[in-house]
């Protein structure tokens, strides 16, 4: 029997599609390994949970370290120190590639920034309002030569430079990523001393904080991550498959292509299921009785992560959420959920906020907001027949 080749939750194997995304990251690689510069402003990838960004920041880290950069993963997270976290991931990668000359000193120099990167966020904010400052902020400064220098120190080692990756930024406080952005701003300043380039993901909340934490927050470059397009989506189930021997049949790829309208996690975890109540072969090709059988299980995962999400959520999210699925749109309206629940438009901001935080529900501009999980508005509709 052959392991299963889908990775639902996981990195996939081979990341389908997103050419144009990841031609934008090789573009400011190129920058960096060719001229020893700056590449540009924070790049930053937004999208909804599932949609793939974790999984294209990490093929992007792949083929960097290909290309001999040295680089530095940071997951950011509410509840860990996350400038703390870029000193130690920046550590770590010049380690890995070997770039560090006297590990001690190295070691010692790491543990100094993150004590000046450590300074309360009040004292920071008050810093950083405080336009003429004589000194750069503490962390800042910090923060700043130590990107200088591990960038310098992997180029003298006859590495590319450095990339910084950034994943979950929506989850960095203000402050922190007030820091980010000031820090990136006056390397910016001499560009040609600093070669690395920095590239981030997030929620779609996350152009929104950068611009609320630094005016020129609004000059990062966003990108949003959209579903992906049917071509990209028979990709994502052929291509694993085919390195394993195992084909597909063209209705059976069909039907799977329709049922996960183009949303990766589904996409995977539609193939998983398939491929277990296959269990393939080399030489197998999956088929619609495959496909029948492996569905029932994809579909119970779904429902339970519904149920999770929907369990999560306070009585006054739960009727925001109700009030929402009732309309039966895919894109609401503050105004259409407000009515719904028999309120005044301006007092649902809580819940609205809340359920956004979350990664329930997402803003699409101008004031709408639709189910990030397929199938969920159905499934809170159900809920009133059961
Ligand atoms: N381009 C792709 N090709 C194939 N599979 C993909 C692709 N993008 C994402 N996936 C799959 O979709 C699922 C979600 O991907 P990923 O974790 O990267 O999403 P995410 O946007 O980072 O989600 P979250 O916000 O929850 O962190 C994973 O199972 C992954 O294997
Ligand atoms: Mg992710």
């Amino acid at each position: 029997m052959l392991p299963n080749v889908y990775t639902p939750g996981q990195i996939p194997r081979i990341l389908a599609g997103r050419k144009a995304d990841l031609r934008r990251i090789e573009d400011r690689l190129a920058r960096v390994s060719t001229y020893g510069e700056l590449a540009g402003p924070l790049l930053v990838f937004h999208a909804p949970r599932g949609i793939g960004k974790t999984s294209l920041l990490r093929a992007a880290q792949r083929k960097a370290d290909q290309l001999g950069f040295a680089t530095a993963w940071t997951s950011c997270s509410r509840d860990r120190p996350v400038l703390a976290e870029v000193v130690d991931s920046v550590g770590r990668a010049l380690e890995r590639i070997d770039a560090v000359p006297d590990p001690t000193r190295w070691r010692g120099r790491l543990e100094r920034v993150t004590l000046e990167v450590g300074v309360p966020g009040a004292k920071v904010q008050a810093e950083i309002a405080r336009r003429d400052t004589p000194r750069p902020t503490a962390p800042i400064g910090a923060l700043e030569s130590l990107l200088h220098d591990a960038a310098t120190m992997t180029r003298a080692r006859g590495g590319a430079g450095l990339l910084l990756l950034i994943d979950e930024l929506h989850a960095a406080s203000a402050v922190d990523l007030a820091v980010i952005l000031n820090v990136l701003q006056n390397l910016d300043g001499e560009r040609e001393r600093n070669p690395l380039a920095a590239v981030a993901a997030g929620l779609p909340v996350t152009p929104e904080a950068l611009t609320r934490a630094a005016t020129f927050g609004e000059r990062s470059s966003f990108v949003a991550l959209d579903l992906l397009p049917d071509e990209d989506a028979r990709a994502a189930l052929v291509d694993p498959a085919a390195e394993a021997g195992v084909a597909w049949t063209p209705r059976a790829l069909s039907a799977v292509v329709e049922e996960a309208r183009g949303y990766p996690y589904l996409l995977q975890l539609i193939g998983s299921t398939t491929w277990d109540a296959a269990t393939p072969e080399a030489g197998t090709t999956l088929d619609m009785s495959d496909l029948r059988r492996g569905l029932p299980e994809a579909r119970e995962q779904l429902t339970s992560m519904h149920r999770a999400r929907w369990g999560a959520a306070s009585a006054l999210e739960q009727e925001f959420l109700r009030a929402m699925a009732a309309t039966g749109l895919d894109n609401v309206t503050r105004a259409a959920i407000a009515a719904g629940m028999g309120q005044d438009s301006r007092s649902i901001s809580v819940p609205r906020e809340r359920l956004i935080d979350k990664g329930v529900i997402e803003p699409v501009g101008h004031g709408l907001v639709r189910f990030t999980l397929p199938g969920f508005g159905a499934f809170v509709r159900g809920l009133d027949d059961a």
